[in-house]
């Protein structure tokens, strides 16, 4: 038996809608723990597999985890190992953040290489550059990374040749405890860059810069325990503004703030969005039929690729037509099949997208392919007549806390259910 996602679409979602800790800020935070013996408490954090997931990591390294609802408490007072194992890091290309606080503490870290992934190549030769850059040694040995740096970590003027959200979390994390002083430059501006800094200068760091392109880290001998709330989730707050949109519908999103959602606010403005800012949130619904927009995707302040997905679902239903370019990953336009198997009208020409408006989707048994496909899926089949089932649920459960809950309290038909795997 296999779990799906069974939605009965055709529903405006109207409501209210809790918006979690941000996953994307809360993975990193986790691993700052491995910097001090000391320990650290992070509040809101969201109720995800990948939480789950680098909270086994951080164990099987001698971190000490207590959680309550919604926070956790790590304590990297012991360490007892330096490898990050293969089956951990295959499931979660995050895993590889460990690298820059293991080697800058401990002179050394084995961390298994990410291997294939969906979404392309995803390389972490931009992470391995500025580590060597900062002294380390970095060679590969049977599939895994080790770093060394037995004398520790030194400050560095580095730029990086491609934008990495990892790779700049990676190097800050280093850098903070690193002697000396380091330079990065044409660094993420992110959030969740952000809210790392933000952390870290909590626990004793000296980060500035963070959310321009240039950071400057003064390294500290050591960094101190803390209690730090992890940022709202922008990504799960643009996704259900896109759901409420699609299915015409009316919806507050609380706990977030469109401030992290720029070029998704213009966009979906464009596109026929209203927007009304709340105390702690905002209220979206539309205003007429939604219009076809071009987008593009871009690092921060940019589109966010991890909302090409569930966009490209919303042009499907457009007056118009729209091209969707994707710049950020190769291979992430995997939930295609899956819309035009809805009815959608979607031609790929190498990263773009055609995508022509059509009346009305149709629901369909459909499979998600990565986390973000997972949610283009949910948002059609919100919108879509009759019935949609979307299996491989896994990756949904990557990103997405309490998805049917939230959705449910929105009026909408979506439950999971058991179904025979063959
Ligand atoms: C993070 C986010 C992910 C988001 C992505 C881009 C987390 C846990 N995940 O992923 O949701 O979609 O940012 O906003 O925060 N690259 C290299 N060499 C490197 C590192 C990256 O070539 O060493 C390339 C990648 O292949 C990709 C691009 O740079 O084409 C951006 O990747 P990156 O920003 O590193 O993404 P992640 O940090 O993995």
């Amino acid at each position: 038996m296999a779990t799906v996602l069974k939605i009965q679409g055709g529903f405006p979602l109207n409501g209210t809608i809790q918006i979690s800790g941000a996953k994307n800020s809360a993975l990193p935070l986790m691993v700052a723990c491995l910097l001090t013996d000391q320990p650290l408490t992070l509040t809101n954090v969201p109720n995800l597999a990948d939480i789950r997931t680098t909270t086994q990591l951080l164990e099987i390294l001698g971190v000490v985890a207590t959680q309550g609802e919604d926070t956790r408490t790590l304590c990297a007072s012991h360490i007892t190992s330096t490898t990050a194992p293969y089956d951990l890091v295959k499931t979660m290309r995050a895993s590889v953040l460990v690298l820059g606080p293991l080697v800058a503490r401990y002179g050394i870290a084995r961390v298994s290489l990410p291997g294939g992934c969906a979404l392309g190549a995803r390389a972490v030769d931009v992470h391995l550059e500025g580590l060597r850059a900062m002294g380390a040694t970095c060679d590969l040995d049977e599939g895994y990374i080790i770093a060394k740096a037995p004398n520790g970590l030194h400050g560095a003027n580095f730029t990086m040749r491609v934008v990495s959200v990892g790779a700049t979390e990676n190097l800050m994390l280093a850098a903070s405890i690193a002697k000396g002083q380091t330079i990065l430059r044409n660094v993420a501006r992110e959030p969740e860059i952000v809210d790392l800094a933000n952390c870290l200068n909590a626990m004793g760091a000296k980060v500035e810069g963070a959310g321009t392109d240039t950071i400057t880290i003064e390294g500290v001998s050591a960094l101190h325990g803390a209690t730090y709330k992890v940022m709202p989730d922008r990504l799960e707050t643009g996704s259900y503004a896109i759901a409420a949109l699609i299915t015409g519908g009316d919806v507050v999103l609380k706990n977030t703030s469109l401030d992290y959602l720029p070029m998704v606010r213009e966009t979906l403005e464009k596109a026929g969005a209203v927007f009304e800012e709340e105390v702690d949130g905002f209220r979206i619904y539309q205003n007429g039929p939604i219009q076809g927009v071009d987008v593009m995707t871009e690092p921060y302040p940019g589109f966010a690729t991890d909302l090409q997905a569930p966009m490209m679902a919303l042009m499907g239903i457009c007056e118009g037509a729209s091209m969707i370019t994707e710049t950020i990953f190769e291979n992430r336009f995997m939930h295609v099949p899956e819309l035009v198997r809805m009815g959608a009208n979607i031609q790929v020409h190498g990263a773009s997208a055609m995508v022509r408006g059509v009346k009305k989707l149709s629901g369909a048994p459909v499979m998600a392919t990565d986390i973000r496909a997972s949610i283009g899926l949910v948002a059609a089949g919100l919108a879509a007549k009759g019935d949609t089932t979307i299996s491989r649920l896994y990756h949904l459960d990557r990103g997405y806390d309490s998805l049917e809950t939230k959705l449910q309290g929105c009026g909408a038909i979506v439950e999971r259910i058991k179904v025979d795997a063959s």
